[in-house]
């Protein structure tokens, strides 16, 4: 696999908002990085194996930096702690090149972004593209109160036009009222969502109920619970024939990593899509985030990461 990592520089950090820390990297050489498109996400590689997934916030039209905003979350598995523990100004730190799984779509006629809490990440991106496109869009920005949201002093001078913000803690009018926005969008509007699980949720569960198309409904999961549970079954790896017996609790990725077969692997949560695999035989318990609707229905493809087996026994491209 091609080496794609770069050793970036933390130009800034800024502590936001009770515990988000708005973090610029930047190339020690002070070169242009890599371009990016609204929507995409670095590895962060945050030492001792730990990769987490960060969204890129910034202008896509800036080339001299990425910028972050990672919220310190108590129930993570370390990547956010690592990150405020150890990204300071002037640490180096290895990232990817970035990767796009949550694009625009080019042929909106109009755009509704909705960032709830952290999730606001993509959608600043999404919100700085399609401004400096002379598109329609507007934005929505969810968030327990105005002291714990980040980048909102940015959003405000920048999208004034565009920027709606509810406050948790604000009055009942301010509120987000999904299903009121959902019904005031132009026939061709496309949706995009991000932020913790039950907002997504709740955001798209509203849009399936009006009956949105899910071409016009797009989603990006941050994190997700792992489900484990339920019986063993078998796994083929068919490029060297190696069989693995999967256990309740267990991976398919790590039950084929202790018999010696290299699966790639990132988020290990069934969000980045990373571990992604062709299934050549038997039926897969879809249990990610990443794959759509549509793809899970074809059964031709898996997260092993975290999914499992329908049938006795997956035959894996791997
Ligand atoms: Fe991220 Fe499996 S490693 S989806």
């Amino acid at each position: 696999m091609q080496d794609d990592t770069l050793t970036l520089r933390v130009d800034r950090r800024e502590i936001q908002a009770n515990g988000i820390a708005v973090i610029d990297l930047v190339a020690p050489d002070g070169r242009e990085l890599p371009s990016f498109e609204a929507g995409a996400h670095i590895d962060i590689h945050l030492g001792e194996g730990l990769i987490r997934q960060y969204s890129l916030s910034n202008a896509p039209s800036e080339r001299q930096r990425y910028r972050l905003g990672v919220l310190l979350d108590p129930s993570s598995r370390g990547g956010s702690s690592a990150v405020h523990e150890r990204l300071y100004e002037g640490i180096d730190v290895k990232v990817s090149a970035p990767r796009n799984l949550f694009p625009l779509s080019s042929s909106a006629a109009h755009t509704l972004l909705a960032g709830g809490g952290i999730g606001i990440t993509p959608m600043i991106a999404m919100a700085y593209e399609l401004k400096a496109a002379g598109r329609s869009f507007e934005l929505h920005y969810c968030c327990r109160g105005k002291e714990s949201a980040a980048f909102i002093a940015e959003l405000e001078a920048t999208f004034s036009d565009e920027l709606i913000l509810h406050f948790d803690d604000g009055a009942p009018d301010q509120r987000l009222d999904i299903h009121a926005v959902l019904a005031s969008q132009p026939e061709e509007t496309h949706l995009y969502v991000c932020g913790p699980t039950g907002f997504m949720d709740w955001v798209i569960e509203a849009a399936k109920k009006a009956e949105w198309p899910n071409t016009q409904v797009h989603s990006e999961y941050f994190t997700a619970e792992v489900d484990t549970s339920g019986g063993a079954f078998e796994v083929e790896a068919a490029a060297s024939g190696v069989v693995v017996q999967v256990e309740e609790g267990m991976s398919i990725a790590k039950a084929l990593k202790a018999a010696g077969i290299k699966v790639d692997v990132s988020c290990e949560e069934g969000v980045c899509g990373t571990c992604i695999c062709d299934v050549l035989e038997g039926l897969p318990d879809h249990r990610d985030q990443f794959l759509s609707d549509e793809e899970k229905e074809d059964n031709d493809q898996i997260a092993v990461c975290c999914s499992r087996a329908k049938s006795s026994r997956l035959v894996i491209d791997i």
